[in-house]
C-alpha cells in the first residue's frame, strides 16, 4: 500500500513538472510600429524590423513568448509602469528621465539623431536651428533635441516621424529630428530629391534598451543575459546588417 501511495505521489510530481515545462510565459511588449527599420507593421499586421527580430531571439533564449501590442510611442513608458505591458520594445533610448519611471535592459545598440532639412536650407549647423520650426515624434528624444535647439513655440510634435517629414517636404517645417537609421529609411522611402540629412548638425550618442517595469529584477537579469549572449555570438551584428541600421542606405 505504501509503495502504491509513493508511486502515485511520484507520478503526480512528474505531471506537475511536465505542466510547468509546457507552460510558456507570454511577455506583452508595447511598441509603436511606425519606426522602420526598428519596428513597422507588415501587410499581415505583424510587427517586423530590428526590434522584432531581437525580441524573437531574446524570447528563444529566455523561453518566453514575446507578443507585440501596438500603441502610440508616447504611451508605452506609462503602460510599462502601470502593468499594461510587461516590457516596452520600441527603439527606446535609455535616458535618465525615463529611468525615473521604468528600468532598462543593458544597451543593445547605439546611434545618434539626425536632422532632416530641405537641400537648399540655411540650416548648416546646430546653432542655425535657432528660431526654426522643428518637428519630431511626440514623446521622443527628438522633441527634447528640438526644444534645446529652437523656441518652445516652434517645436511641433507629430504622431509619426514620417508625417513630420511630409510637412517638411510641404514647407510647413524647417527641420525634423529623428534617429539616424530612421531618418535614412524615411529619405530612402520618400526618394524626394529636395530632402537631405544636414551633415553638420549633430546630437549626442544614444543607447537603445528595452523598458522593464521597476522591481522586475529576475526578468531584467534574464533579458540582460540574453542581450549579452546575442552581442557576443554576433546575432546583433547580423541584425544590424539585415536591417541596414548603420547604413549602406546612406542617402547623401
Ligand atoms: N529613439 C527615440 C527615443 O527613444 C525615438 C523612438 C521612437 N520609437 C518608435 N517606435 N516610434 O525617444
Amino acid at each position: 500500500m505504501k509503495k502504491i501511495i509513493a508511486l502515485i505521489i511520484a507520478l503526480m510530481l512528474a505531471l506537475v513538472n511536465v505542466a510547468a515545462l509546457a507552460e510558456t510565459t507570454t511577455l506583452k511588449a508595447g511598441t509603436s510600429p511606425d519606426f522602420p527599420p526598428f519596428e513597422s507593421m507588415d501587410d499581415a499586421g505583424n510587427v517586423i524590423g530590428f526590434d522584432a527580430d531581437l525580441a524573437a531571439a531574446i524570447a528563444e533564449l529566455i523561453g518566453m513568448e514575446i507578443v507585440f501590442e501596438a500603441t502610440s510611442f508616447d504611451s508605452i513608458v506609462i503602460g510599462v509602469q502601470t502593468g499594461l505591458y510587461d516590457i516596452g520594445i520600441s527603439g527606446f533610448y535609455i535616458t535618465e528621465e525615463r529611468l525615473a519611471n521604468v528600468d532598462f535592459s543593458v544597451p543593445y545598440l547605439q546611434d545618434s539623431q539626425s536632422c532632416i532639412v530641405k537641400v537648399d536650407s540655411d540650416i548648416t549647423d546646430n546653432a542655425s536651428l535657432a528660431g526654426k520650426k522643428i518637428g519630431s515624434q511626440s514623446g521622443t528624444i527628438g522633441i527634447e533635441a528640438a526644444e534645446a535647439s529652437t523656441d518652445a513655440d516652434k517645436v511641433y510634435p507629430y504622431t509619426k516621424a514620417l508625417d513630420a517629414v511630409l510637412d517638411l517636404a510641404g514647407n510647413k517645417l524647417d527641420a525634423v529630428i529623428t534617429d539616424t537609421p530612421v531618418a535614412k529609411a524615411i529619405l530612402a522611402e520618400l526618394n524626394d530629391a529636395s530632402l537631405t540629412v544636414a551633415p553638420a548638425v549633430s546630437f549626442g550618442v544614444e543607447y537603445y534598451g528595452i523598458a522593464i517595469p521597476k522591481g522586475q529584477d529576475e526578468l531584467k537579469a534574464k533579458i540582460n543575459a540574453a542581450i549579452e549572449t546575442l552581442i557576443a555570438d554576433g546575432t546583433i551584428d547580423e541584425l544590424v546588417a539585415k536591417w541596414d541600421i548603420y547604413g549602406a542606405a546612406d542617402v547623401e
